[in-house]
């Protein structure tokens, strides 16, 4: 039996549903495959230390909680297998999108969707990871000034008015395509798939750190542990596993 999702609770408003499924995971445990879905976020939050800014009016919000047997190291690669499924659901709606590593979901207007995997030992070889989603899918009057980027939601490619809960029901559907594959085999069993859908494939980019170091290299492919492998002009290889930021390439 693959992986499944329980049905999902929904809330009209919250301040992060990843911050809530944190604070339940803390003070009884969680059982997994918990999802958290809210219409309203009111501090939902981004990679390092970033904001999450939706719309509040059908964007797609969700956490939910995975647990299971894995290290550190191979568990963040899960993340990686939930791009790939937001990337099968979008294509669902004629969305064409690349994976940006580690786990942004790419558009050619720009970003529609950002993962936040936050997690810790669980004790006897397990690991536990609160997953927290965010697809655009209804345009924010000024989200982009904001962020200074450009963001893609779902209604630039498929005019809606979109369902978010049908929504959430196929996305979860995927997820657990991709989820269950990792499961059963792996970074292994999406690293292909991810890798044929990888946004800078063969051009150089820039990885920031957080510290502030960087490294240029071209995007050759995936590490076996998911680090993203950049080869400089001097033929130098670096596996880079973690970044504050990766840019240079605007495709
Ligand atoms: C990123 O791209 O920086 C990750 C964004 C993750 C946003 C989602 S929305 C649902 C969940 N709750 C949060 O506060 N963040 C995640």
């Amino acid at each position: 039996m693959g992986f499944s999702f329980l049905p999902p609770e929904w809330v009209d408003e919250i301040g992060s549903t990843s911050d809530e499924l944190k604070k339940r995971l803390a003070a009884a445990g969680l059982t997994p495959g918990t999802v958290l879905a809210a219409r309203r976020q009111t501090r939902g939050r981004g990679r390092m230390g970033n904001g999450w800014l939706s719309s509040g009016e059908g964007d797609a919000t969700f956490s939910f909680y995975w647990e299971g047997a894995a290290e550190a190291a191979t568990a963040g690669t899960i993340s990686m297998a939930c791009a790939l499924g937001v990337r099968d659901f979008l294509a669902g709606y004629g969305v064409e999108c690349r994976c940006k590593w580690p786990n942004d979901v790419m558009t050619e207007r720009g970003k529609i969707c950002g993962i936040l995997a936050e997690g810790g030992a669980r004790g006897e070889g397990r690991f536990g990871l609160v997953v927290g989603i965010g697809v655009n899918v209804r345009r924010v009057a000024g989200r982009d000034e904001l962020l200074g980027r450009r963001t893609a939601v779902l209604e630039d490619f498929s005019s809606g008015p979109h369902d978010v809960g049908e929504l959430l029901e196929k996305l979860l559907a995927d997820l657990e395509r991709r989820i269950g594959a990792w499961e059963s085999g792996g970074f292994a069993a999406v690293a292909r798939d991810l890798e044929n859908c990888l946004w800078g494939r063969g051009k150089t980019v820039t990885a920031r750190t957080a510290g502030g170091g960087k490294t240029t290299g071209t995007v050759r492919g995936l590490g076996a542990l998911g680090e993203l492998i950049l080869d400089g002009e001097n033929g130098e290889r670096t596996m880079v596993s973690s970044v504050s930021a990766l840019e240079g390439w605007d495709g």
